[in-house]
C-alpha cells in the first residue's frame, strides 16, 4: 500500500454534547463552535512529540504519553503500521491549538484525542477509515475519563447525532438532523471532572421505573430526529436516571434550566458530566436569546461567569482546514 504523504497539516474537531438527556453514553451530537485545532508534520525523531500547546493549555503537559493529543496520535500511528509496516517518516510532531475550556462537559479530550489521530491520518493522505479514527482517539478518551465512552468521540469524528447501538462489538448509528435546530451551550466558569461524575453514576442503585422513563424518552428522541419534530425532540431531553444525581455538581442548574424553558427552549439539560449545559432551539435568534438568558441565571443564581455559544449542528466532523483557520 502507498500512502500520499502530506508535509504538515492542520485539523479542526469540533465541540460535542453528550447524553442528550435520555441517552447517557449512547447519544452524542457535533456542534459547529467552539473546537480544537492541532497542526502536525513529520519529524526524523521517532514517535510522538508536542512541539507546542497554545489557548486553554495551562494545565495540560507536553508529555506525550499523559496528553490526549499525543496518545491518540500515537495510536494512530500504530494503526497505521499495522497495516503498512514501514512505509511512513519516523515521528510526528505536533502542535495543539487548545481552545475548548477543559473539564467543561464538552468533550473538551474528545476534540484533542480526535485531532491528535486525525492530523496523523491526514499527514497520511487520509489513510484512516472513521472507525479507526473512534479507535485511535478512544485510546486517548480512556487515559482521561476513568472509564471508555464514545458519545463525543463519536460524534466528533462524524458530525451530526450518533446513536451508539452497541459497544462491543463498536457499532454506531448516524442519525438525521433537522434542518431547523439550532442550539445554545452555555458553559459557566467552574469545573467538573468526568471521572468524578461518571463514578457518581457508578456507584449508584437506579430503580426500574427511572430507566423505563428514559428508555421512552430515548425511542421518542430518535423517532422526532426521523420525523424533524423538533416538539417532541424538545420533549424527549429528559433524563430520570443520570441528571438528578449530578445536578448538585452544578450549582445554579436547576434555575438555569428553568429559565430556558420557561424563555422557550424545546429541551434543556446537562452536557455529558457538566457543568455546561445546552438548550435545543428553532432559529439562530432564539439559540442565542437563550444563551443570554442561561448565561445571566447563572450568574444570578451561582455567582458564574459563561462562555456562552449558539448556532448550528457541525455535520461534517473533524476534517482538515486551511493553515490559516
Ligand atoms: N457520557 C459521558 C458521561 C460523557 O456522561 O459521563 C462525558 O462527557
Amino acid at each position: 500500500m502507498s500512502m500520499p504523504l502530506r508535509d504538515r497539516v492542520r485539523v479542526f474537531a469540533p465541540a460535542t454534547l453528550s447524553n442528550l438527556g435520555p441517552g447517557f453514553d449512547v447519544l452524542g451530537l457535533a456542534i459547529e463552535q467552539p473546537g480544537d485545532c492541532v497542526d502536525a508534520e513529520w519529524s526524523d525523531r521517532p514517535g510522538v512529540e508536542i512541539a507546542g500547546m497554545r489557548g486553554n493549555a495551562d494545565r495540560l503537559t507536553t508529555d506525550p504519553t499523559r496528553n490526549v493529543v499525543g496518545i491518540a496520535a500515537a495510536a494512530a500511528l500504530r494503526l497505521v503500521d499495522a497495516r503498512a509496516p514501514g512505509q511512513r517518516p519516523s515521528g510526528v510532531k505536533l502542535w495543539l491549538d487548545k481552545r475548548m475550556p477543559l473539564a467543561s462537559g464538552l468533550g473538551s479530550s474528545a476534540a484533542s484525542s480526535v485531532a491528535g489521530a486525525l492530523a496523523v491520518s491526514e499527514l497520511l493522505g487520509g489513510a484512516l477509515g472513521r472507525r479507526e479514527l473512534i479507535a485511535s482517539a478512544l485510546e486517548g478518551e480512556r487515559a482521561v475519563s476513568g472509564g471508555v465512552h464514545a458519545d463525543n468521540v463519536a460524534p466528533c469524528v462524524t458530525g451530526g447525532f450518533v446513536l451508539i447501538r452497541s459497544y462491543a462489538p463498536m457499532e454506531l448509528l448516524s442519525l438525521p438532523v433537522p434542518e431547523a435546530l439550532r442550539v445554545a451551550v452555555v458553559h459557566p466558569h467552574t469545573s467538573v471532572s468526568t471521572a468524578e461524575a461518571r463514578r457518581l453514576v457508578a456507584e449508584r442503585r437506579f430503580a426500574i421505573a427511572d430507566a423505563v422513563a428514559n428508555l421512552g424518552q430515548l425511542g421518542a428522541m430518535i423517532t422526532a430526529l426521523h420525523r424533524s419534530d423538533l416538539e417532541l425532540l424538545g420533549r424527549s431531553i429528559s433524563d430520570a436516571l443520570v441528571e438528578p444525581v449530578r445536578a448538585r455538581l452544578v450549582p445554579g442548574f436547576a434555575e438555569v434550566k428553568r429559565a430556558a424553558l420557561e424563555a422557550g427552549a424545546l429541551g434543556c439539560s446537562l452536557s455529558g458530566s457538566g457543568p455546561s449545559v445546552f438548550a435545543f432551539a428553532k432559529s439562530d435568534d432564539q439559540a442565542r436569546a437563550l444563551a443570554a438568558r442561561m448565561s445571566e441565571r447563572f450568574r444570578e443564581a451561582a455567582g458564574l461567569e459563561c462562555d456562552r455559544y449558539a448556532g448550528g449542528v457541525n455535520v461534517r466532523g473533524a476534517c482538515r482546514v486551511d493553515a490559516g483557520a
